[in-house]
This record gives structure tokens, C-alpha cells and sequence, in this order.
């Protein structure tokens, strides 16, 4: 009987015809620090030259030791123009990874987000419903806390593998499992101006470019929208390493010109954060773009109006919003550094594959190899 009970409450709590259709939204009543209009108005009605110009650098999926050296070489130690270390954010996915390092992307200021456990395919996460995507994200977050021995709350951000949106459902997971952010929906209608970040309480304008997207409301839960950047004809990018038509990899200033055009029209524009999303391995064999990568970091960090920050960083500012005079007077983010006591776990077997995995963590090793519905793989 109380089972039953309980059976009904959770229907009646998750189940998506129970969620309410997005109504659309008035600013007078959908108002900061907790909900945000969808807009390309810039958050607390600042003029452009007193907004911070935040950067948004993101790389995703596994985290290895072949992709470390180019993390280390390229971005460790290196500083905004107000001498705060730069942020960047890490959407890993689970297979493949090794904890070990994203402990130590984690003690370097870094923010570490979620990708999904499985990163299986995009038809799956096209029809993946609330419970499959608790299990790819929520059980994740566990996963990480567990395994790189980091504090649980500090994995906000959800990027959906393939950018693929599952309609409400991932959304819905994100309410119950306290994740604060997605940066998953790319616009090609809102680029210039850029569509600032804002809030599910109400229905959103943003176009719909890899369907299903969201039209319940789901208050509080941000989204950022992936802003495109253009390509040498004219193409919208989702991801800067994904335009169709880019400058050749040995083309050191093709590619700086390319990179300082798609900031400018974010700089010189509304201010909305520039995103630079990428793949480490992107970096192979262009050794043009990692040359103006370098050139182009090197330039924004001598800006003193331009601030690479982790993404759940940015939202922060947007909940309250502040001229870049107070913003450069506030202090560095602080976080505690987490010790990793190291293993090296395996051969491990794994329920989705014959191969053995080795996984290098920061705690007693598993039994199996972590996967969907057992991450701590007891
Ligand atoms: C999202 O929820 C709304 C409101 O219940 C519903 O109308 C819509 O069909 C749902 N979207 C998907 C893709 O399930
Ligand atoms: C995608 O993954 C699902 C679940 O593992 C599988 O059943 C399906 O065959 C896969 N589809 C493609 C196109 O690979
Ligand atoms: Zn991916």
C-alpha cells in the first residue's frame, strides 16, 4: 500500500504530461537574480562599454593523458588582466577518463561539468527519457565526487552529448538534481546581438536547431545558449571546431583574423559571453590555429574588459549583475583544493563491452568498471 503510495506521488511529480506549458514571459515579473527573460537585453540594463566581455573556453568528453599536455601547455597559469587565474570548463564524459587528472583540472581552478556517463548516441539522447538521463548525469555527478574526489556541488553544468536535446526531460532532470546550467542549444538566430542566458520559468524565443527543445516550464534551471559563430562562408557553427568552412590549420593569421571576427561581434556588440568551445584534439595537426589560439588568449588577457571565467562563473555575474569597475574589485574564486590519494584500478570488467578498462581514481577502486545504474561500480 505505501509502495503504491509512493509509486503514485513519483508519477505525479515527474511525469511529462504533468508539467505545465511554458507561458511567455514578462520582465516585469520574470526578474533577476532567479529568473531571466530570454533576450539579448544585457542583464542589469548595463551599457555595453561597462559590461565585462566574459569568455566562455569549454572542452569536452573523456579526460586522458594524451589530452593533458595541450591543457597544461595552453592553459595552466595564465591570468585575466585583474590577475585572477582564467577559467575554463570541462564537460567530460565518463568512459576513458581518468580521475586522477580531472582532480588535478580541479585544483587548478577549472571547472569540471558533466557530459553524460555513456555518451552513447544521438538517437538514444534524442529519446532518452527523465530516468535514463538521471542515470547519464545525476548518478555522473556521484561518479566524479566519488572517483576524482571532488565536492559534489561543485558539478553544475550539463552538456548534452551531440547537442542533442531531449526535449523537457533533461530539464526536468537538472530541477531534480540541483544542476544549475546547460550549454547545450545552439542559436543561429540570436548571434548578432548575442541571447544573453536566462531561465526556464518561462517560455523561451530562442530557436530550436537540434529538436526536441524544451517548451515546459522549469523554474530556475539556466540555459546558455550556444551563440554560432560564422565561418569563412558565411556557415553558423555550433562549436568553434565544428565550422564547416574554417581557415586552414597552417594558417596562423587566417585563423586569428577568424577567431578576433567572431569576438568582435560579441565585444564590439552586446556584450553576450563568447563562446569557444572545443575538443582538445582539435589542437593536432593545426599548428596555424594553436598558434593563434595562443595569440588570441594572449590578447584577451591583456583587455582589462575581457574575462575568461568558468560558465557556472558567468551565470553568477548575470544573477547580479555589476559595471566591470565593481567586478574587477571583487576577489579571485575561491575553492578548496581536494587531495587525491591515488590508484590505479583494474583490469575491470564492464557491463557494456568485453573489453578490460583501466581507471586511474582518487579512492579505493571499484569492483567493476562504473557504468550506467552502478557508478561507483560495487
Ligand atoms: C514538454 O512539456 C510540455 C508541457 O507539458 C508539452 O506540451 C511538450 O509536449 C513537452 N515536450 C516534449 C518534447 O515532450
Ligand atoms: C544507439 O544506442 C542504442 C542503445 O545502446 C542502441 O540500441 C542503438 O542501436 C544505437 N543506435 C545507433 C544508430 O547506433
Ligand atoms: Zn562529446
Amino acid at each position: 500500500m505505501r509502495a503504491a503510495w509512493y509509486f503514485v506521488l513519483l508519477c505525479f511529480a515527474f511525469a511529462e504530461d504533468e508539467l505545465k506549458l511554458a507561458e511567455p514571459c514578462d520582465p516585469e515579473v520574470c526578474k533577476l537574480p532567479d529568473c531571466r527573460c530570454s533576450s539579448t537585453l544585457i542583464p542589469g540594463d548595463l551599457h555595453p562599454a561597462r559590461t565585462p566581455q566574459f569568455v566562455l573556453l569549454t572542452f569536452d568528453d573523456a579526460v586522458a593523458v594524451t589530452n593533458m599536455p595541450n591543457y597544461k601547455r595552453l592553459l595552466f597559469g595564465r591570468k585575466n588582466s585583474n590577475q585572477c587565474p582564467i577559467g575554463t570548463t570541462f564537460f567530460v564524459s565518463h568512459e576513458y577518463t581518468n580521475y586522477q587528472l580531472v582532480n588535478e583540472l580541479y585544483n587548478e581552478g577549472f571547472e569540471i561539468a558533466l557530459h553524460s556517463i555513456s555518451h552513447m548516441n544521438q538517437t538514444y539522447f534524442e529519446n532518452a527519457d527523465y530516468e535514463t538521463l538521471m542515470r547519464e548525469f545525476s548518478d555522473q555527478a556521484e561518479l566524479m565526487a566519488h572517483f576524482a574526489a571532488l565536492p559534489i556541488h561543485d558539478m553544475q553544468g550539463v552538456r548534452m552529448p551531440f547537442l542533442q536535446m531531449a526535449g523537457n526531460a533533461s530539464f526536468q532532470m537538472m530541477k531534480s538534481a540541483g544542476l544549475y546550467y546547460d550549454i547545450s542549444m545552439p542559436t543561429i538566430s540570436f548571434t548578432n546581438p548575442g541571447m544573453w542566458p536566462y531561465t526556464l520559468d518561462y517560455a523561451s524565443t530562442q530557436d530550436c536547431v537540434i529538436p526536441p527543445c524544451p517548451t515546459a516550464s522549469i523554474p530556475g534551471v539556466w540555459v546558455v545558449p550556444m551563440i554560432s559563430w560564422t565561418d569563412l562562408q558565411g556557415f553558423p557553427c555550433g562549436m568553434a571546431d565544428s565550422c564547416f568552412s574554417p581557415p586552414d590549420g597552417n594558417d596562423e593569421d587566417g585563423w586569428f583574423r577568424f577567431i578576433v571576427e567572431n569576438f568582435e561581434r560579441h565585444y564590439l556588440g552586446n556584450r553576450a559571453p563568447f563562446p569557444f568551445y572545443l575538443h582538445e584534439s582539435y589542437f593536432r595537426d593545426r599548428p596555424g590555429f594553436e598558434a593563434a589560439f595562443i595569440r588570441f588568449l594572449d590578447m584577451i588577457n591583456s583587455m582589462n574588459d575581457v574575462f575568461m571565467v568558468n560558465a557556472a562563473e558567468a551565470i553568477d555575474w548575470i544573477r547580479n549583475p555589476v559595471p566591470i569597475g565593481e567586478y574587477i574589485n571583487q576577489p579571485c574564486r575561491f575553492f578548496m583544493q581536494q587531495r587525491c590519494r591515488p590508484s590505479v584500478c583494474g583490469p575491470l570488467t564492464a557491463p557494456h563491452k568485453t573489453e578490460l578498462f583501466w581507471m586511474a581514481a582518487c579512492n579505493t577502486c571499484p569492483r567493476t568498471y562504473p557504468w550506467l545504474g552502478n557508478p561507483l561500480g560495487v
